[in-house]
Formats: C-alpha cells, structure tokens, sequence
C-alpha cells in the first residue's frame, strides 16, 4: 500500500470500521467553560486531519508510524455477540450515597418527568454529546421489580429505550421463564447514554450519572431491584467481589432515606449471549426471584 495521504485516512476508516464512529477528545475539555460541537464524524476528521497535515504526511514514512498499516489487522466483527472481547471492569467506588456529588442535577428533582428531564440536559458527562437519545426507562413506573442494566447499546439508542436490541429480547425470554412480562416491571440502566462502540462506561462517567439511579430507584421505589451484570452491581451495592461470586443471592440497597430494598444480581443478558454454559445460572437466579416474590409480595 501505498505511504499517502489516502493510507492515513484508511487508518482512521480502519477505526470506524472497529465501532470507534465518535471522537470524543484526547484530552480533558472542562464543557462548562468550551463551546465544542457535539458530534465528530471520524470520515469528516479525517478529511480535515488530512487537509491540514497534508505536506507532513506526504512526507512522514509510514513504517515510522506507531500504526503502520502493515501492522494492522483485518477489522473484527463487532456484531456478533460472540465476537465481543469479555470486559475488565475498573475498580468503581461505590455507592457514594453521599452529597459529595455537589450541585448534581439529580437532587433537585421531585418526579421522573424532572429526572428526565435534567437527564436530557445534563452538562456533566461527555456520553451525551455523541448519543442520539438519553434512553430513561421503559415499563412500568408503579412496578415492585427495578431491572438495572449498565448503559445502552446501539439499538436502545436509535430508539430511545432501554433494552430493545438483542440482550432486550434475551432479557424479555429470561422474564418469561417466570411467568414475568417486561410490561410489568420497569426497566433502566447505570448510564442512560451509550458509550461509543459499546465500550464499558469510565468511573468517572458511572460516578457522574450514580445520583440519577439513585433518585430513579428514590422516585420508582421498587421493592425488589434485579442487577445486571458487574457494573450494576458494583456501582450500586459498592462490593469488591465480581458478579460471578456474588449472583444469585439476595443483598439490601440503602436508599438515601435510609430505606432498604432488596436487590438480586444475575448476569447481564450480552454475557450469556457470549458464554451459553452460563445460562443455567441465570435460570436458577430467575427461581431465586420467583421464590423471594411469593414470600414477600401478596
Ligand atoms: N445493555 C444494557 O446494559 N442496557 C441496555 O439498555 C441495552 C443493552
């Protein structure tokens, strides 16, 4: 291939071709003082990137460059549940119940339609610049069973609501199984806005949108929340363990007021996509439910 001008917008085309479709920045921008547009599109970037650096790059021998197109390799599929690498998660501190949040927007509301609201209008986490929708919630608001996932995908994106895509129809068949319909609860997320390529959120974009849960879960007041998955789980009941240790058992959620609900971790719907063996498990986590429902619900 070869070293022009067009090799170097193929890298950037490579990392859209990777699920990279959002520039976000390499640095810290501070959005309260920046006026920065919203969205990037990498093919645009590189156009401008290679407009600009145009004399450079025809000068700049490839095989120097960190990412010598050599070196690259075939884009993965990134649609095949079983193509998705399985995630390390950050070491999130939590739950941070706290005022330390400051001024957060989420203490200031007194009903889901001001949650929403102050959602949509939120300031303080980059995720909502490249999002098409702040996807809130789906279901049933007056429900006893609170179903927390981590952030939306690509579907629950372009739709607007949580669960939608293919880990919603897993989740709707996991409901099944107990005679559960997905109308009957409420259904919401960690991040109501989807990382780009569906990469897990940072800590510090959890820790931003911790208080939203928090009033969600104030405002809904389930009596039971089912965690999905690791980072539902470590950032709302703050335990060091992973989810594989801790699924399946029942542990409490304090509320800010003090009030405790019950909350069961099972795994998220996209693990068991990529790990089928794991599927009993969830089936015994779902009896578990079932089991706790008739006990402490008429
Ligand atoms: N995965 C999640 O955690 N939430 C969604 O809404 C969709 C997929």
């Amino acid at each position: 291939m070869e070293k022009t001008l067009q090799s170097y917008t193929q890298i950037l085309e490579w990392y859209s071709a990777c699920g990279a479709d959002t520039l976000m920045s390499d640095v810290p921008r501070n959005h309260y003082i920046d006026n920065v547009p919203g969205k990037f599109s990498l093919k645009a970037l590189a156009g401008t990137f290679a407009e600009k650096h145009s004399a450079q790059l025809e000068q700049m021998p490839l095989q120097n460059s960190p990412l010598s197109i050599k070196s690259i390799p075939a884009a993965p599929k990134i649609n095949s549940p079983t193509n998705v690498a399985p995630r390390i998660l950050g070491d999130i501190k939590s739950p941070a119940l706290s005022d330390d949040h400051g001024n957060h927007p989420a203490f200031i509301c007194e009903t889901l339609e001001q949650l929403r609201s102050a959602m949509e209008n939120a300031k303080g986490c980059d995720l909502i610049k490249a999002a098409t929708h702040t996807v809130f919630a789906d279901g049933d608001p007056s429900a006893r069973i609170m179903i927390i996932g981590e952030a939306p995908g690509a579907d629950e994106d372009r739709v607007g609501q949580p669960f939608v895509g293919q880990s919603g129809q897993l989740l709707n068949t996991i409901l099944a199984t107990i005679g559960l319909d997905r109308k009957a609860v409420y259904i919401s997320n960690i991040i109501p806005w989807r990382p780009p390529g569906n990469r897990p959120p940072t800590t510090t974009e959890t820790n931003y949108c911790l208080p939203f849960i928090h009033k969600h879960i104030e405002l809904i007041s389930p009596k039971i929340l089912i965690l999905l998955g690791g980072v539902a789980v470590k950032t709302l009941l703050g335990r060091s363990d992973g989810i594989l240790k801790l699924r399946g058992q029942i542990f409490e959620y304090t509320m800010r007021n003090g009030t405790t609900i019950a909350a069961l971790p099972t795994f998220h719907p996209s693990y068991i996509m990529r790990s089928p063996s794991q599927k009993a498990q969830v089936w015994k986590d779902m009896l578990i439910l079932k089991k706790w429902l008739s006990k402490n619900l008429d």
